[in-house]
């Protein structure tokens, strides 16, 4: 069965962006390995993505044959947005880091896809994700470095964030690559593209060594 990639990205800066940069060179490596694969684009700073609202908490935790049609219409964002989670078998995620956390637009998305009875259960008294078999690598710029053992680790909320949601999903499999200290751009200190290489570099190997 060909495989299906989600490609999701949440950076408003378009072409100048670093984490865009590097999703778009994780496609292209995935495609080279899976020619018969299908790529699907998730836009997060084009996607109307509304906050939760108490009709869509009513919505959500009313058991579904006895939701009213307007109750249907609130979730079917969600619906939509966690049907194609459970149509791709890979995801990769163009993440810039905002504030030490995620994009407002990453979040609006997790809350729309962190669905009861949907992607996680708590009917055995302990959380269960719902989205198994999947396989996620998340691609972080940020403008510091924030590395393991690095005066700046603990404020990095966007690594741990993100990996304790998708494990609460069920999504175990999960590779981050970090692409640390983009501010030196701005400064000058080095070009793009000697900046780029070594996270290209390592996104190719994922590639390689699989
Ligand atoms: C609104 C905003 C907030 C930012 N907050 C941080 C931050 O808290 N820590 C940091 O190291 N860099 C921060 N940066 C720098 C970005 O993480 C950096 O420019 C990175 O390359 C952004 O990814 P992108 O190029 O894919 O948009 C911030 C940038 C913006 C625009």
């Amino acid at each position: 069965m060909p495989l299906t990639l989600l490609d999701i990205n949440s950076s408003p800066l378009g072409e100048a962006s670093i984490s865009r940069h590097l999703t778009h060179e994780f496609v292209e490596g995935w495609k080279l390995a899976n020619p018969d694969g299908k790529v699907v684009q998730r836009d997060l700073t084009s996607t109307v993505l509304p906050p939760v609202s108490a009709a869509w908490i009513g919505a959500a935790y009313t058991p579904e044959a006895s939701r009213t049609p307007e109750q249907n219409e609130t979730l079917a964002l969600s619906d939509s947005l966690i049907a194609e989670l459970f149509a791709a078998d890979e995801y990769v995620l163009g993440v810039p880091m905002h504030n030490f956390s995620i994009p407002s637009v990453l979040k609006l998305w997790i809350d729309e896809i962190c669905r009861v009875n949907k992607t996680f259960s708590y009917a055995t008294g302990t959380p269960v994700g719902l989205l198994t078999g999947k396989k996620a690598t998340i691609l972080i710029a940020s403008g510091g470095i924030y590395d393991k053992g690095t005066v700046m680790a603990s404020y990095n909320f966007v690594e741990p964030y993100l990996r304790t949601v998708f494990g609460f999903l069920g999504v175990t499999d999960v590779t981050v690559l970090s692409a640390g200290g983009a501010a030196a751009l701005n400064y000058g200190k080095i070009d793009r593209q000697t900046f780029l290489q070594p996270h290209v570099d390592s996104i190719r190997a994922q590639f390689q060594a699989a």
